[in-house]
């Protein structure tokens, strides 16, 4: 049975220790889901950077299985399909977490100690240059060059949302914020 990290997780707090639920940290793919999208798309090979945008969009990354249906359904090798995600930056082929915590290390963000903040993230996630996916699949951390937002730097970014002047301090309590609020 093909299986993926879900962002469906759900976390129980007991004391400082989090529990996983380790009935629901994976899932089935739904292929009924893949097949409304490429149903959405004709099942065009032409709209394959669509197709892949859209099931990107639900799984936050490309589960290669997913890709391998989908060259099949509209006709086109696994190489191109592959050759398609691998070329385009915006594509990940690596499970993300639910969050995904993006640092800016640009230089607006650097003169201001965005290495204090990065330092932040990896201290409260156990995350490190080595580790970009807690093994919950609850955080993930990119580092990025420039979020576009230098005049609120330094900047991180919480899957779409800008989080602007972020010191040590901040980042930690948004980390725990956002745990929080998985334990609800
Ligand atoms: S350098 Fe960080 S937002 Fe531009």
């Amino acid at each position: 049975m093909l299986t993926i990290s879900t962002r469906y997780l759900k976390y129980f707090v007991n004391h400082d220790k989090i529990i996983v639920d380790r009935r629901k940290t994976m899932e089935k793919i739904n292929y009924g889901l893949i097949d409304e999208i490429l149903e959405k798309h004709g099942n065009d090979k032409s709209k394959i950077i669509s197709i892949m945008q859209d099931v990107q969009e639900e799984y936050r990354y490309l589960p290669k299985e997913v890709l391998q249906y989908i060259a099949k359904k509209v006709g086109i090798s696994d190489a191109k399909v592959f050759g398609v995600a691998t070329f385009y930056g915006n594509f990940s082929l690596d499970a993300k977490g639910k969050y995904v915590i993006k640092v800016c290390r640009g230089t607006a963000c650097h003169v201001r100690r965005s290495d204090k903040i990065l330092d932040a993230v990896y201290e409260s996630t156990g995350l490190s240059p080595d580790k970009l996916t807690t093994d919950d699949g609850l955080f993930s951390i990119e580092i990025v060059s420039c979020l576009g937002a230098c005049g609120l730097s330094p900047v991180i970014m919480v899957n779409e949302t800008v989080h602007p002047q972020m010191t040590p301090e901040k980042t930690r309590a948004l980390i725990d914020e956002l745990r929080a609020e998985e334990a609800k």
